[in-house]
């Protein structure tokens, strides 16, 4: 280990959060991180990602970052929840028998901290491997439904994204239909074909692109849509990009070929830089946030994990992303700062008014 690369002690001394639990599983060779980041708002909750790192340090570092992001995700959305996050630095992929160990062992560290912070699948992890914890463990989100097959946030991590896109809409040329809008979605996975549906659906001019060559031409053909090349995506003339594939999309070389009005899309850590907010915003193109415009799904998990059933109920808060974005977008031209800038002050706030309310 060189200077350069902090250990676990210097990790935990320069980090602020609540607290983090660490566990060595000695059957599998893995360390079990939950780093508790905050719980202002309600318990700490937070995926659960299952990776190969160089050093378990990595790991740690991973949960502590991963967590405060939820923190900020959850203030955003103004929900009852707190900061968390959990990392399974596992030594090699685990299968079978050893997998199923692991999860259950991390179940029985769940269990032990009663409630004060609950998971779900992330990077790495499957529905399934949450209804193998959910075996031994009540503090996983995702598993109890109301469906009884496999649930999936996607369809309303599109809609929030979809509510995104309109509210940007409405601030950046004050109308907020996408009819006849053209709107580039980068990356047709479960978040974007399922995006791609409603702005089809609503009359918005669709342009897809993808890597993946065959399931590209499967939706472009279904939805009618025009497809751009992977390179041309930053280049290409539309009012909408919404990335819902990879990170860093956006950095000053990108940045400085966009055509267009709004960026907003469900990928996570679009920014490769947080500087890259004010290139955006010098370049007249309005930034919806990647944590507050792609948290439906994990808003809608939430309240099914605390019994709410009736889907037009979860679709209503979901889409009340709209109004956050809304409100973020006024605060930035108010403060003419960036939306990035805007939510951190928006998030600073509804922090506060939690701690007061305590
Ligand atoms: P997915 O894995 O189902 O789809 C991703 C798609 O992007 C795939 O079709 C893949 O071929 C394509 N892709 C990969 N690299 C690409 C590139 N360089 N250019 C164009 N296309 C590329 O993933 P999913 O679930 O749809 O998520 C999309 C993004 O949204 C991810 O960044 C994810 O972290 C984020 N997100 C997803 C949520 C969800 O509910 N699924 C919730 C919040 C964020």
């Amino acid at each position: 280990m060189t200077s350069a690369e902090p250990g676990f002690l210097e990790l935990i001394e320069g980090w602020d959060g609540v607290g983090v639990v660490v566990r060595h599983d000695q059957l599998t060779g893995s360390w079990i991180f939950v780093a508790l980041h905050d719980d202002t708002l309600g318990p700490a909750t937070g995926g659960c990602r299952m990776k190969v790192y160089a050093r378990p340090e990595e790991g740690l570092l991973d949960a502590l970052r991963l967590s405060e992001g939820m923190t900020y995700k959850w203030a955003a959305m103004d929900f009852p929840f707190g900061g968390g996050k959990t990392v399974l630095a596992i030594p090699r992929p685990l299968v079978g028998p050893e997998r199923v160990g692991l999860l259950h062992r991390f179940g029985e560290l769940l269990n032990s901290l009663g409630g004060r912070y609950g998971t779900g699948a992330d990077l790495g992890t499957t529905t399934e491997d949450m209804q193998t914890i959910a075996e031994v463990s009540e503090y996983v989100i995702g598993v109890h439904g109301r469906t009884e097959g496999p649930m999936d946030p996607s369809p309303f991590t599109a809609l929030g994204v979809f509510e995104g896109i309109r509210a940007s809409l409405r601030h950046r040329t004050g109308e907020g239909d996408v009819r006849g809008r053209r709107i580039l979605v980068q990356g047709v996975g479960a978040v974007g074909a399922a995006l791609s549906k409603r702005i089809v659906g609503a009359g918005g001019v669709l342009l897809l692109s993808d890597t993946d060559e065959r399931r590209l031409s499967e939706v472009a053909t279904e939805l009618d849509a025009e497809v751009v090349e992977p390179e041309d995506v930053y280049g290409t003339d539309c009012d909408v990009y919404a990335p819902c594939a990879i990170g860093a999309t956006l950095n000053p070389e990108t940045i400085a070929t966009l055509r267009c009005q709004v960026v907003a899309g469900a990928a996570n850590n679009q920014l490769a830089s947080p500087t890259d907010a004010a290139l955006l915003q010098d370049r007249d193109i309005l930034y919806a946030p990647d944590y507050v415009i792609n948290g439906g799904g994990a808003m809608a998990f939430t309240l099914i994990y605390q019994g709410e059933d009736r889907v037009a109920q979860l679709e209503r808060r979901v889409s009340a992303i709209g109004a956050t974005l809304e409100i973020i977008f006024d605060e930035a031209s108010r403060g003419d700062c960036s939306p990035v800038v805007a939510a951190q002050t928006h998030v600073q706030r509804v922090l506060e008014r939690g701690a007061s309310q305590a």
